[in-house]
């Protein structure tokens, strides 16, 4: 059989909605400044779907080091990998800066989070080594693992009795191999806001020997008294082994970093595929960091402001009655009760008439019947439009829950209707 022709029937759990769903659903534009208030199709919208957690997007200060360091360095400096010729010291001064923040030895910097992940995890594990990590695990920790040539299990999301039985099992096959053991979780589960468990696991390194692995992508400027993240929260920043941050979220840049101690980082800068064998991070995304690292610091704030409005909007909705899941961070998801066909006609009628922009996860994402609206708050937002969302959100469920969004197949483009 011919590759292309297969791809073409092949078209995945996401490709099925393709021809439906582009432009409006999947690969949305949203125009205009990076804010509350964004331009989707031509309509201004209440955006709910950016993470922009810290309001940093559009923040002057950020706009300017951005654009000066664009002007001074251009996007190319410094050529190459890091190793071989892309190294400076803004690049070294960012690396020591991440680690301080994060209360870390030391820290090295990834040219994408996601690949940065994977490429951690597969350099820090050989055959002889088990992974155990949590099933709900971002794409990018499944990625890593599925290159390790060892075992793997997986424990049940955040239970610690299914944790220890794999680490049980796990302890068995490296007694026997000579190899270690690699726990992985994440500081906030980023579909359903669920802080990974991370106490509990710290607690089981007294029964068990293993390293853990924190991916911290939501908790990183967020969480913690000092924002250094869901370790921080929960007190115990220390026993995670090794952290990693992206700075997609918090940050509003792109790139991410892995703090860990002295050796482990090191090592990792002699061996990570992914930053050895690919380009460093250009100058501006590197000063960008800096900057918005600086402001983090400087204006705790922020935070305060981002969980004024993210108590704000979860007590409200929570008083509605409305199943908030799991929640134990920014992330906002509104879980309600439907078909594939009429969580569109939901997300149509928000976008539509309550002009209101946020993100709709489906089957098979989510269980079938399950309709998810994910909701982020930001420093940036205010009360009077967390209050315009709860009071449009209620009269939505009231619509769903007469019937109103029913129909037999996924709700088209908009001048399709
Ligand atoms: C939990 C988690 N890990 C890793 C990543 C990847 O980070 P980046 O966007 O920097 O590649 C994301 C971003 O979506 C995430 O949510």
């Amino acid at each position: 059989m011919d590759l292309f022709e297969k791809l073409s029937k092949k078209v995945g759990p996401l490709g099925q909605y393709a021809d439906d769903a582009y432009g409006y659903y999947m690969f949305p534009k949203l125009e205009g400044e990076i804010g509350p208030m964004m331009n989707f199709r031509g309509m201004e919208m209440l955006n709910w779907s950016l993470n922009n957690y810290l309001g940093l997007a559009n923040h002057p200060e950020v706009r300017q080091a951005d654009q000066e360091a664009t002007a001074n360095f251009g996007l190319a400096y410094p050529m190459g990998a890091r190793m071989m010729s892309g190294n400076s010291t803004y690049h070294e001064q960012l690396d020591r800066e991440l680690a301080a923040f994060e209360m870390k030895e030391d820290a090295v910097l990834l040219n994408y989070g996601y690949q940065g992940m994977v490429s951690t995890i597969d350099a820090l594990v050989d055959r002889h080594d088990v992974i155990v990590y949590d099933a709900e695990s971002h794409a990018c920790i499944v990625d890593g693992v599925r290159l390790h040539m060892g075992k793997r299990f997986v424990y049940e999301h955040n239970d610690m009795a299914s944790l220890e039985k794999q680490l049980q099992r796990a302890t068995r096959i490296t007694e026997e191999t000579g190899g270690a053991i690699l726990v992985i979780t994440e500081g906030v589960f980023g579909m359903t806001g669920a802080q990974g468990n991370l106490k509990g696991i710290v607690e089981l390194k007294s029964k068990y020997k293993f390293r853990l692995f924190v991916d911290d992508a939501h908790g990183f400027g967020t969480l913690g008294k000092t924002g250094a993240g869901a370790g921080e929260e929960q007190g115990v920043q220390d026993q995670i082994d090794i952290y990693f941050g992206t700075f997609a979220k918090s940050m509003a840049l792109i790139g991410g970093f892995i703090a860990s101690n002295k050796e482990v980082v090191k090592f990792l800068r002699y061996n990570l595929r992914s930053q050895i064998y690919a380009k460093s991070v250009p100058m501006p995304i590197v000063i960008g960091a800096l900057k918005r690292l600086d402001l983090i610091r400087k204006h705790p704030e922020y935070k305060e402001r981002l969980w004024t409005i993210v108590n704000a909007l979860q007590k409200g909705l929570r008083e509605q009655g409305f199943d908030l899941g799991r929640t134990s961070s920014c992330v906002t998801p509104v879980i309600m009760h439907g078909t594939v066909a009429e969580s569109t006609a939901v997300v149509h009628d928000l976008r539509e008439n309550y002009k209101i922009f946020c993100s709709v996860v489906v089957y098979p994402v989510i269980p079938k019947g399950m309709i998810l609206l994910r909701l982020i708050p930001t420093a940036v937002h205010n009360l009077d439009q967390v209050e315009r969302t709860i009071k449009a959100f209620t009269e939505i469920r009231e619509k769903l829950n007469a019937g109103a969004y029913k129909m037999d197949k996924v709700i088209g483009m908009a001048e399709k209707i």
